[in-house]
């Protein structure tokens, strides 16, 4: 079998997606011209030019941008259905998707109508595809505590809807302690709880997020590799990692995919999981970042077994919900 059908087959879970990352500048100029939103581009091919960044937040610039092309219910589950779709080619069984409600209501979009639409298409996902999914509400972490409180106050009345929260956006310069008292409070509310950490921040902000947040995985999590002490934690309580080879690239975390360190986290024994963060942006979906990463990292099918296996275990699923995943896994691994 030639490395894409493998990659293809081997059952995956993917746990950082941010949903308005996957917008396709097709889907956008088309949102846009229905809802008579104007965006910052002439054309699809002008859009495309312009994906050419210098680090995360010449990149945020942009897809903030884009994102005010979505404004009605269908147009959220069209992105999500689109994504599906995508996931579904990749051999994708399972996701967990980031969305950014605050990137919304700024611009009178209501919290309900973004939910309502992700939640159809999580459905649709699940009876036609036969996706599962879980919904992931992710804080910006460059707005302030008040904001995030506000936010949390609105997804209040949908609790149920929601299996989870995140920290997202511009990383430098706001720590996750800055969200301390917001994410006691999704705790309390049973929420499970990740962030972006570690990605262009140091390694105190991974510490900061394990310890002063409580998550349960760590988006991204690249540079805590500078950090033997915090390796070491990361190893012994087997935290997750959501790497994204494609996007770390893109925004210049790695001069290029050969030098990422992707392959020393597997060999220290990390629980690395592999995914696309922003695709629409990146240069590609899941089968790409896997298919990349082991051409350019020399990774063995048994490297690419492992991040599989890995992605289902850090998933928020039950062990009775990864339990066939896991034997296709075997069976896929063993052919
Ligand atoms: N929002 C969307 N993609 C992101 C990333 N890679 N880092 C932080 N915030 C984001
Ligand atoms: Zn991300």
């Amino acid at each position: 079998m030639d490395l894409k059908a493998f990659i293809r087959r081997l059952p995956k879970a993917e746990l950082h997606l941010h949903i308005e990352g996957s917008l396709e500048p097709e889907m956008m100029f088309a949102m846009a011209r229905r809802n008579g939103v104007a965006l910052p581009y002439a054309s699809v091919e002008e859009t495309r030019a312009a994906y050419a960044f210098q680090d995360l937040q010449s990149f945020l610039d942009i897809y903030y941008a884009g994102a005010a092309a979505l404004l009605h219910e269908q147009d959220f589950h069209d992105l999500a259905m689109a994504y599906f779709r995508r996931a579904q080619a990749d051999g994708i069984v399972h996701a967990e998707l980031f969305f950014d409600p605050q990137t919304h209501t700024v611009r009178g979009v209501p919290f309900e109508t973004v939910l309502d639409g992700l939640e159809r298409a999580c459905r649709q996902a699940r009876e036609e595809l036969g996706i599962s999914s879980r919904l992931i509400l992710c804080f910006l972490r460059h707005l302030s505590e008040a904001e995030a409180f506000a936010t949390l106050e609105q997804a209040q009345p949908h609790r149920h809807r929601l299996h989870g929260v995140g920290l997202d956006s511009s990383e430098r310069g706001h720590p996750p302690a800055k969200f301390e008292r917001v994410f006691a409070c999704c705790k309390d509310l049973g929420l499970r709880r990740v962030a972006h950490a570690g990605e262009e921040g140091p390694p105190a902000y991974v510490w900061e997020a394990l310890d002063r947040l409580g998550i349960e995985r760590i988006d991204h999590g690249v540079r805590a590799m500078e950090d033997p002490a915090l390796v070491g934690r990361l190893v012994r309580e087997q935290v997750p990692l959501t790497v994204c080879p494609l996007s770390n690239v893109k925004l210049r975390v790695f001069p290029e995919l050969a030098r990422h360190n992707l392959k020393e986290m597997l060999r220290r024994g990390l629980c690395v999981t592999l995914n696309s963060d922003d695709p629409a942006y990146f240069g590609g979906y899941l089968g790409q970042n896997f298919l990349e990463s082991a051409l350019a990292l020399e990774l063995s099918r048994g490297d690419l077994v492992s991040l599989a296996r890995n992605s289902l275990l850090a998933s928020f699923t039950t062990p009775a919900e990864r339990a066939p995943w896991l034997a296709e896994l075997d069976a896929v691994a063993g052919a």
